[in-house]
């Protein structure tokens, strides 16, 4: 069915939201205030799916998408939208997850902060390969699109990509760069390799496929707000959940007593050995309580998308910390996580979008919790 429709606001998940009929509908393709033609694509009883096939009334923040690739590579959602637009639309997100998923409507949400350039910032892409040419997803789709170039590489890595040999065999590959170091790593399927990235003035060591942030201008930003949060010093004893390679634990927990970090991954807890002076838990943090210590003071965690959840915000407050850091990358999780923290006797004193994914929809936030 074709239908014409109105957009209002940008949804977290980033389609636009209109109403057609008085049902809420959630448009591909379409931007905030723009009258389009949209094919429902998904019809369901609270709310319906469709895309946008043309654009009657544009939206003043549309612009010609830079990547010959956009629309169907799955990769990019919004290039052809302005980079202010995108980060303002983040921080809307952000503030209504928080009024709506959350019930924290008072809740102060920065303006989004954007780190780096818009495009050529991912340190790490993981491709499907299509005779052994990257590939990337069709949005919702298991439809694979080959790919000439991507513009969201850093450059050492974009130079890789157009000149990647020819694996035949092969099904995927990761690319990997240290954009301080000029470190870069091609593995196909499960090839190892290792790269030494630097943010805030500290060398990481990052092996294989373990986490490391893929923007690194965005991880230096990352370390400088949540020192900002948690103000630490050397009486502090600061607890890192879900520490990954030990970007927090070896930048802001330098100035603590003591960091105990958290992590479940076996490469990511060797690297954190090598990166941050000091023994990490290797645990399931949801889980790791009866291997910490009675207390601490400070908290930084920072959990995959599905978020902290009950027994993760648990095991936060249980050390009865003055401060918590809450990083996330996913707003829905981020305002039930930080319900959560609010029943328990915190309080959201801001929460600070920084736009890592320029193009994407997606959003990291950092939230400052105190009691
Ligand atoms: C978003 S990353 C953050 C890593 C680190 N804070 C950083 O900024 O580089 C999440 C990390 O949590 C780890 N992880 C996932 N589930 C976990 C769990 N249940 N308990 C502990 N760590 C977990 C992953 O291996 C990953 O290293």
């Amino acid at each position: 069915m074709t239908i014409e429709v109105t957009t209002a606001a940008m949804a977290h998940g980033g389609k636009a939201v209109a109403r057609h009929e008085g049902q809420v509908l959630f448009v591909t393709g379409a931007y905030p205030h723009e009258v389009v033609q949209a094919e429902v694509t998904e019809a369901k009883k609270r709310h319906s799916f469709a895309r946008a096939l043309a654009i009657f009334e544009p939206s003043p923040h549309r612009r010609a998408a830079p990547c010959p690739h956009f629309g169907p590579c799955g990769g990019c959602q919004w290039q052809s939208a302005e980079p202010g637009a995108q980060a303002e639309w983040k921080r809307e997100i952000v503030a209504d997850q928080l009024r709506f998923v959350g019930k924290l409507g008072n809740v102060e949400v920065r303006p989004t902060i954007s780190p780096g350039p818009e495009f050529g910032y991912r340190n790490r892409m993981d491709f499907a390969l299509v005779g052994g040419r990257p590939a990337l997803h069709r949005e919702e789709s298991q439809e694979l699109v080959e790919l000439s170039v991507c513009l969201l590489l850093v450059a050492p890595l974009f130079q890789l990509f157009v000149d990647l040999p020819i694996r035949p065999l092969a099904d995927r590959v990761t690319l990997r760069a240290g954009v301080a170091t000029g470190e870069t790593a091609v593995l196909f399927d499960d090839e190892h390799g290792v790269i030494h990235e630097e943010v805030a003035g500290h060398t990481f060591r990052v092996t294989d496929r373990a986490f490391f942030q893929a923007n690194t201008a965005g991880a230096e930003e990352l370390v400088r707000l949540v020192t900002e949060v948690l103000a630490p010093g050397p009486n502090d004893r600061l607890l890192d959940g879900y520490a990954g390679g030990g970007l927090f634990a070896a930048t802001v927990g330098a100035g603590c007593r003591e960091v105990v970090a958290v992590e479940s991954d076996p490469v990511a807890v060797a690297d954190l050995k090598a990166n941050a002076d000091l023994v990490p838990v290797r645990a399931k943090f949801e889980s790791s309580r009866p291997r910490l210590p009675r207390s601490w003071d400070l908290v930084v965690v920072d959990p995959p998308r599905a978020g902290l959840g009950r027994e993760g915000v648990e095991t936060v407050v249980a050390g009865h910390p003055r401060t918590v850091a809450l990083v996330a990358c996913d707003p829905a999780s981020f305002a039930r996580d930080a319900a959560l923290f609010t029943n328990a006797g915190y309080r959201l004193e801001y929460a600070q979008p920084v736009d890592m994914f320029p193009q994407t929809f997606h959003i990291e936030i950092v939230g400052a919790f105190s009691r």
